[in-house]
């Protein structure tokens, strides 16, 4: 079939303007790498956005657009949620921050000790970054060990980041204190451990990123852990509270000695949670993890809500059913085109990654560009992939795989560099 002539001309004046000013203020016009322009074809998408409600955000011009990144997954039950928006409305009456703790931490611990397998103590932090650093300390001071073993993505701290080609900032001497192994490959933890005998204190892992976990993989790494005498922590920055209520660690059965949540844990307000095993939480009352806001009031009454509203409308079954139809509508759709060597759409439905593929098998930035540009000038907000909030209901589903459907055909038809009507994508880093 023929792509439909393309819809309507938006205005991205403000945009734009905004984008020049922020060039001479702010280094990388963002403080996320991920939503930066450059991960957006510039001239064609928004690069600010003023308002949201849930499944939609509205960029500076006032365009609408079905979101697909949901703040890159804090938003869970959906924009402006009423419930979780009253919560915090009413706190924000009593209080953002005292000088003492509120009664909110042992509400939310409790809630977080009946919701997660290896909750048996709770803390808090504001990014998710902050409880990854957090477990990492937490293993060195529990085992006696220096070195850290890891797999996937961690957030922006020296111990994580000096793995990956941005590592600028980060001394050798911390650098060469963490290795990396491969997900699905058990004996590229094995030779990890065989090479620093009696030296590594945790392997942290992200139990599911994209790639499902295949020969019960998690419980293999988790048995490779023990037997070498390290703890087991699982990031669950994305997969908590939205693979399912209690993690992915629930949904495959395997409990870590210690888990790592942030993201959708309060609908977009900023906390993060360490949970695990009582003898090992039990060491931060000896080490430093401490902050000022960390037991600010706000996002800690926008989670409780969170998390009882998840309960109560079982609206992760929901955010499956809607994943699913997403993930297998977009593979059905690829096929139809001829493309399904090329593109893929792979994950567990809350959370899905489209894989683009040149004809060598390469990873294609300039096949995401083309695609996520003709989804945004068809009003779908697009990063990477589907991240699925409880909001996003059946006509936005239809509405989204209709413009998937127009921007495969557009891909199919070839020319990509000529199609693209702005700078490319980038890459935000890779594996060092
Ligand atoms: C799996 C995982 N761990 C940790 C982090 C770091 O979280 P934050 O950006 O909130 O510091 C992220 C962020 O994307 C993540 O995806």
């Amino acid at each position: 079939m023929k792509t439909q002539a393309p819809p309507s001309p938006r205005s991205l004046k403000r945009s734009l303007e905004l984008l020049k000013l922020a060039e001479r203020l702010i280094p990388g016009q963002s403080q996320t790498f991920s939503k930066a322009p450059n991960q957006f074809v510039r001239g064609v998408s928004p690069a600010f956005l003023e308002r949201a409600k849930g499944s939609r955000v509205w960029d500076v011009d006032g365009n609408e657009y079905i979101d697909y990144s949901m703040a890159l997954g804090p938003i869970i039950l959906g924009y402006g949620d009423p419930d979780v928006d009253a919560a915090v409305r009413k706190q924000l009456e009593k209080g953002a921050i005292f000088s003492l703790p509120s009664p909110l931490e042992v509400e939310v611990a409790g809630l977080v000790h009946e919701t997660v397998p290896c909750a048996e103590m709770v803390r808090f932090g504001k990014n998710g970054s902050d409880v990854t650093t957090a477990a990492v300390r937490a293993a060195r001071a529990f085992t006696g060990r220096e070195k850290v073993a890891c797999c996937g993505y961690h957030g922006w701290q020296d111990w994580y980041i000096g793995t990956t080609t941005r590592s600028g900032g980060v001394p050798k001497a911390v650098r060469s204190l963490t290795l990396t192994f491969d997900y699905n490959d058990p004996p590229s933890l094995e030779r990890l451990f065989k090479a620093h005998k009696g030296e590594i204190a945790c392997v942290i892992l992200e139990p599911v990123g994209v790639v499902e976990p295949k020969d019960d993989f998690l419980k293999e790494v988790a048995r490779i852990t023990r037997k070498n005498g390290a703890l087991l922590v699982f990031d669950e920055v994305v997969t908590g509270f939205r693979v399912s209520l209690g993690g992915a660690q629930e949904h495959y059965g395997v409990t870590p000695d210690l888990a790592c949540f942030g993201k959708a844990a309060a609908n977009g307000f900023p906390l993060s949670i360490i949970a695990g095993r009582r003898d090992v939480m039990l060491k931060f009352n000896d080490l430093f993890f401490s902050s000022t806001f960390g037991g600010e009031a706000l996002s800690l009454a926008a989670a409780a809500a969170t998390i009882r509203k998840l309960k109560a409308k079982k609206a992760l079954a929901q955010i499956w059913r809607q994943g699913e139809k997403l993930r297998d509508g977009f593979n059905k759709l690829a096929a139809d085109a001829g493309l399904e060597k090329r593109l893929r759409c792979i994950g567990l439905p809350p959370h899905t990654v489209i894989q683009f593929k040149d004809e060598k098998g390469q990873d294609s930035l300039v096949m995401r560009s083309v695609f996520q540009q003709e989804l945004v000038k068809r009003g779908i907000l697009f990063l990477v992939g589907f991240n699925v909030c409880w909001s996003h209901d059946d006509k936005d589903v239809a509405r989204t795989l209709e413009a998937c459907r127009e921007a495969i055909e557009c891909l199919a038809e070839g020319d990509l560099e000529d199609k693209l009507e702005g700078p490319c994508v980038e890459a935000v880093f890779r594996k060092a």
